[in-house]
C-alpha cells in the first residue's frame, strides 16, 4: 500500500519503519524542514534500538518530505502521528492535530483512510470525521492507538498484545484495510467505536500507571513494617488476575505518556463532572514519590548538604535518551536543592540546561569519592558494576537502589550499605 505519515516524531518514525518493513511504500511528512533534511541525509533524530537498521534496510521504500501534497493525494492510507502535548491545565493540546487536518483537507479524497495514531481526547476522531464530511470529504476515519514502549518500540510493533481499531458504525471497509496494512503482524483485533479506541488508550496507560503507584504505596508501607516489597510484588503478581508486570517499586513513573495521560484523563473526568478518585490517587502517589525517597535518604545519610552524591541515570527509563518527565532528573534537582554536591551520569541522556549539576562522562568519574551512589534509571551497565571496585572508589558506603534492580547480595558482600525502595 501507499502510506503517508504526517509527523516525523517518535511515533511517526517508528510507524514508518515498521510499515516499510511490512512491504508498504511510506512517505513521511513533517513541517520541520531541518528534521526532514536530516532524515533525508540518513540521520535519525531519536535513539531507538533497531530503528536505524530498519531505515537502512528499507530505504528504497521510505521517503521524507517537507512539502508532500502529491504524496498525500496518492496515498491509500494517511496516518496522523503528531504530538498532543499537555496545555496549562494538563489537557492534551490538539492544535498540531488540527493543523494537520487543515493541511490535509484540500488534498484528501473519498477513497482514502485517515488513521489517527496520536493520543487524542475522547471524541476528537468523531469531530474530525464530522469536520471532513462538512467540507465535502467522505474520508474514512480510523482510531488506531499505539501502545509502544520507548526502547522496545520496534519489537512491540511487531509483537503487539492487541491491535485496537476504532471505527464508525457505518464503516464496513476500514477494518479490512487495516488488516491488509498490518498483514504479517499476528495479534488479536479489538474493534470498537472511534471514541472507544481513544478511551482504551487512556485507560491502558492509566491502569499501568496505577499498578506502579499501587506498588510504590505498598513499598512505603513495607518500609515501615520491614517487609520486602519485591516479595509482595511476586506474591501478588503470580495471581493470574493481577499479573506480574508493572509492579516494580521505584522512584516513580515518568516519560512522555504516563504522567501526561493520567493528568489528561483526570481533566476529562472533571469536564464530565465525574470525580476520578482512583486517578487522583495514582497521580498523588507519583507526585510525592521523589520527596518520600529524599526523606528516606536523609534518614539514612543524615544531612544531604555538602555530601557528594553520584546519581546514575538521567533518562526516564533505560534504553532511551528521553528525559521527558524523568523522575531521575527530578531527583537530581531535589538533591541539588538540598545542597548536595551532585554528579550525574547516563549512557545516552543529557541533563537539561537549566539543571546546574555536573554530568560525568564515565561511571567511574561519577562514582569517585562519592559519599553515596544512587541508581535512578535501571540501565544494564549499572546492574553489572563491579561492586568491590565501586567500594574502593567511593568515599562513603551507601548504595541507593532507586529502581530495586541492583544485585543486593553482591553489594552487601562488597562491604557497601544497600538501600532499596521498600526493602529491608
Ligand atoms: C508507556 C506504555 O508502556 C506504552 O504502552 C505507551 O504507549 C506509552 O507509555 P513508556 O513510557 O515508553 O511506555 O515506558 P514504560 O516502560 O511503560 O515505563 C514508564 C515509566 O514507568 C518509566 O519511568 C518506568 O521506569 C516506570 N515503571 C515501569 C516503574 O516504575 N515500574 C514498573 O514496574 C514499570
Amino acid at each position: 500500500m501507499n502510506v503517508c505519515i504526517i509527523g516525523a516524531g517518535y511515533v511517526g518514525l517508528t510507524t514508518a519503519a515498521v510499515l516499510a518493513k511490512l512491504g508498504h511504500t511510506v512517505h513521511c511528512i513533517d513541517e520541520n524542514e531541518q528534521k526532514i533534511a536530516a532524515l533525508q541525509r540518513g540521520e535519525i533524530p531519536i535513539y531507538e534500538p533497531r530503528l536505524a537498521e530498519l531505515f537502512t534496510d528499507h530505504q528504497s521504500r521510505l521517503f521524507f518530505h517537507h512539502d508532500g501534497q502529491k504524496h498525500i493525494q496518492e496515498a491509500d492510507v494517511i496516518f496522523i502521528c503528531v504530538g498532543t502535548p499537555p496545555d496549562v491545565k494538563g489537557k492534551p493540546d490538539v492544535s498540531y492535530v488540527n493543523r494537520a487536518i487543515d493541511m490535509l483537507i484540500p488534498h484528501v479524497n473519498d477513497h482514502q483512510t485517515l488513521v489517527m495514531k496520536s493520543t487524542v481526547p475522547i471524541g476528537t476522531n468523531e469531530r474530525i470525521y464530522e469536520r471532513l464530511k462538512n467540507e465535502g470529504k467522505h474520508v474514512r476515519v480510523v482510531s488506531n492507538p499505539e501502545f509502544l514502549r520507548e526502547g522496545s518500540a520496534i519489537y512491540d510493533s511487531f509483537h503487539p498484545d492487541r491491535i485496537v481499531i476504532g471505527l464508525r458504525d457505518d464503516d464496513d471497509r476500514s477494518l479490512s484495510i487495516m488488516q491488509t496494512l498490518y498483514a504479517g503482524i499476528h495479534a488479536p483485533y479489538v474493534v470498537t467505536s472511534l471514541s472507544g479506541a481513544e478511551m482504551i488508550k487512556y485507560a491502558a496507560n492509566a491502569f499501568l500507571a496505577t499498578k506502579i503507584s499501587f506498588i510504590n504505596e505498598m513499598a512505603r508501607l513495607c518500609d515501615t513494617y520491614g517487609v520486602e516489597v519485591v516479595d509482595v510484588a511476586k506474591g501478588i503478581g503470580l495471581d493470574g488476575r493481577i499479573g506480574p508486570h508493572f509492579l516494580q517499586a521505584g522512584i516513580g513513573y515518568g516519560g512522555s505518556c504516563f504522567p501526561k495521560d493520567v493528568t489528561a484523563l483526570i481533566q476529562m473526568a472533571y469536564e464530565q463532572m465525574v470525580r476520578p478518585y482512583m486517578l487522583e490517587a495514582t497521580k498523588a502517589v507519583n507526585d510525592t514519590q521523589i520527596n518520600w525517597y529524599v526523606q528516606k535518604m536523609k534518614r539514612t545519610l543524615g544531612e544531604l548538604a555538602g555530601r557528594r552524591i553520584a546519581v546514575l541515570g538521567i533518562a526516564f527509563k533505560p534504553n532511551t535518551d528521553d528525559i521527558r518527565e524523568s523522575p531521575a532528573v527530578l531527583l537530581i534537582t531535589k538533591l541539588h536543592a538540598h545542597g548536595a554536591d551532585v554528579i550525574a551520569h547516563d549512557p545516552k541522556a543529557t541533563l537539561p540546561h537549566d539543571v546546574a549539576v555536573k554530568q560525568a562522562k564515565t561511571i567511574d568519574e561519577a562514582v569517585k569519592k562519592a559519599d553515596a551512589l544512587i541508581v535512578a534509571t535501571d540501565w544494564d551497565a549499572y546492574k553489572q558494576l563491579n561492586w568491590e571496585e565501586v567500594k574502593r572508589m567511593m568515599n562513603g558506603n551507601a548504595v541507593i537502589d532507586g529502581r530495586n534492580s541492583l544485585p543486593r547480595e553482591a553489594i552487601i558482600n562488597a562491604g557497601l550499605h544497600y538501600i532499596g525502595v521498600g526493602r529491608r
